[in-house]
């Protein structure tokens, strides 16, 4: 048995759903439904004021605004995080369509996803660009959640590892500047500005979730990686998520599984008002030392 380190997260990716009517409803409804009065909710509650848990929506970008205001006044207990799906490397300029981080930060969006991997496929986003956006991120005092996975045809010929070490070089290692940066905001504050989530690409959107022995075997590698590039101890400070088909059926094996899985970035079933309390609730009332692997 081993403790959980880090709090669990759970980061909800609305990707281009909702409009801004229905994300007023949507924490409306989530304000009424997890009640401070409610008792199954009083874990959620307990687990929120101790800071094992931190939850996050990111909503497209025109819903930013909405969502931070309506979390504001009907959730503010849940402090729940707005973050952006993506953004732009540059600092300002002629970049018609895209979005900056100071656009962000006066929002007051901390956190940003990059390298989710429709954004890799759908949009090309290179691992070259990706470590431009992370290292311009981390320099603007944002907060990074980076995703990595490897396609149905890379697990099946072995190359999963790989990958994943591949992605996590290119995004950290090219720019000697970008580890001096996250060196030093990993030793210099207590929130972590790097999150990774482990998405396999042929779990998303699915509804064929990795196992929790796979999930865990590939937070292991992500986690090992991590402490060669950064040390030990620093690489500790890093939450790693699990995405894919996460649902309330099968989150609650996938934290037992590993201290190492530190939680969920979650499409399609963080949608639902019902869908998003039930894993809140699961995450709350995890096991504080999961199995490890
Ligand atoms: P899914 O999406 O939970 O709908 O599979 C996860 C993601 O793409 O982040």
């Amino acid at each position: 048995m081993s403790n959980r380190q880090r709090p669990i997260r759970v980061i909800g990716n609305w990707k281009m759903n909702h409009g801004p009517a229905s994300t007023h409803d949507f924490f409306s409804a989530l304000g009424a439904l997890v009640n401070f009065n409610k008792v199954e909710f009083a874990p959620l509650h307990k687990a929120l004021q101790a800071g094992r848990l931190q939850i996050g929506i990111a909503p497209s970008f025109v819903l930013l605004g909405e969502a931070i205001r309506a979390a504001r006044s009907h959730v503010p207990t849940l402090e729940v995080a707005i973050l952006a799906q993506n953004a732009h490397a540059a600092k300002a300029g002629a970049y018609t369509g895209e979005i900056a981080a100071f656009q962000l930060k006066e929002l007051g969006v901390q956190e940003a996803i990059i390298g989710h991997s429709e954004r890799r496929q759908l949009f090309g986003e290179s691992d070259e660009v990706l470590a431009q956006k992370l290292h311009s991120l981390l320099e603007q005092d944002l907060h990074v959640l980076y995703c990595i996975g490897e396609t149905l045809n890379e697990r099946q010929e072995g190359k999963t590892r790989e990958i994943l070490k591949r992605q996590l070089r290119t995004a950290l290692a090219p720019n000697p500047e970008t580890l001096i940066k996250l060196r030093d905001r990993l030793e210099a504050s207590d929130a972590t500005p790097l999150t990774i989530a482990y998405e396999p690409v042929w779990a998303i959107g699915t509804g064929v979730v990795a196992t929790p022995e796979q999930a865990a075997e590939a937070h292991a590698w992500v986690r090992s990686e991590l402490s060669e590039i950064l040390g030990t101890s620093l690489s500790q400070r890093i939450a790693l998520l699990y995405g894919g088909s996460v649902t309330p059926e099968n989150f609650a094996g996938l934290l037992a599984a590993s201290p190492e899985i530190d939680g969920g970035l979650v499409g399609g079933a963080s949608l639902k008002v019902e869908s998003l309390a039930n894993l809140l609730k699961i995450a709350a009332e995890a096991p504080t030392s999961p199995s490890a692997h």
